[in-house]
């Protein structure tokens, strides 16, 4: 296995000092939350958090994955994910390559197979998708040798969007079990709700989202959230908040009357968030719509994490490419 550099120990960066086991990461590919048990998210948030301090440095870089190719893939647009998998393996010294839909022979009518196929050929270690369809990383991974990380697929799941949420939650409440976390919008079209709903609950937080009835989905209860139609019982004594971008282009399908009910009914603002504990957090996936789902107080204001979330974006990246194609998966 090859460390990261400069961690204090192997005990360290296993988490042994936190009692815990160490696990083994031995995953070809990443493609939902759902795949991942309570020890393996535990590893990958101890191994974000112990590659933080590299970003810190004069000198963001270092050796650990030097001679391995990762290509960024991107079907749908994208300024968080897509510039921080980026980082995070320039920072590990890959080397990466930058595709998008509009620039690839996809616009000639190459299929999304082929396209791959052609790519894999070229021997990248990793293949980092973001697609509008649903499952279209799991076809991939089915398809390719290549490790595939799924960057948001379709209303399907955004697993690395989960981790870096809950390495804030974690990072700043200490903890994940028993936190009071509420989700609040599109819940239905929303993978990022989707990955943290599963992952908070393996890790035994205590969930609640809100919406219209429109924006949920049949059977949610089956995730094991508690279900509100209104904000106020869900924000109550909140620890963390999540917010959900509003995609406005839906409005048009009559899931809502428009964008001054919604923030209305269901925005959060400084009245609605003192009905939260009085330490709680607020969180945004971004990009978010000022005055909509998030009023400006709220999004600038003393409780919001949304760029620590971006900052540990970069780290759970790291971690990931490391565990993934950085040794530690038998070959
Ligand atoms: N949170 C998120 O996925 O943002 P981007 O669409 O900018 O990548």
């Amino acid at each position: 296995m090859q460390a990261p550099p400069r961690l204090k120990g192997r005990e360290v960066f296993f988490g042994l000092d936190k009692g815990l086991k160490a696990v083994e990461f031995n995953r070809k590919d990443l493609l939902g939350m759902e795949d991942l048990s309570r020890e393996e998210i535990t590893h990958i948030l101890d191994t974000a958090e112990a590659f933080k301090e590299i970003s810190e440095r004069e000198i963001k870089k270092v050796p650990t994955l030097r001679g391995k190719t990762v290509v960024h893939f991107f079907y749908e647009p994208s300024t968080r994910t897509r510039t921080s998998f980026e980082i995070a393996a320039k920072r590990l010294s890959a080397d990466t390559i930058s595709l998008s839909a509009s620039t690839s022979s996809l616009v000639k009518g190459e299929t999304l197979i082929d396209t791959v196929r052609n790519l894999e050929a070229m021997k990248p270690d990793a293949i980092v998708i973001r697609h509008s369809s649903s499952g279209a990383p799991h076809l991939l991974s089915q398809q390719i040798k290549s490790t595939v990380i799924n960057a948001g697929d379709g209303t399907h799941e955004h697993p690395t969007q989960a981790l870096l949420d809950m390495l804030t939650m974690r990072e700043i409440k200490g903890k994940l079990e028993g936190l009071r976390v509420t989700i609040i919008g599109d819940i239905t079209h929303s993978r990022v709700a989707r990955s943290n709903m599963i992952a908070l609950r393996t890790m035994g937080a205590e969930v609640r989202v809100a919406g219209p009835p429109t924006m949920l989905p049949p059977q949610l209860e089956e995730y094991g959230v508690e279900i509100f139609h209104r904000p106020e019982g869900a924000l109550e004594g909140a620890d963390v908040i999540m917010m959900l971008r509003i995609q406005l282009e839906r409005m048009k399908q009559h899931l809502f009357p428009g964008a001054r009910e919604y923030a209305r009914y269901y925005g959060l603002n400084p009245k609605r968030l003192e009905l939260c504990a009085p330490d709680a957090i607020v969180m945004h996936p971004g990009p978010m719509n000022r005055g909509v789902e998030i009023s400006p107080e709220v999004a600038d204001g003393p409780y919001s994490v949304i760029l620590d979330q971006v900052t540990n974006g970069v780290a759970v990246r790291m971690a990931l490419l490391y565990l993934l194609i950085g040794g530690e998966r038998d070959t």
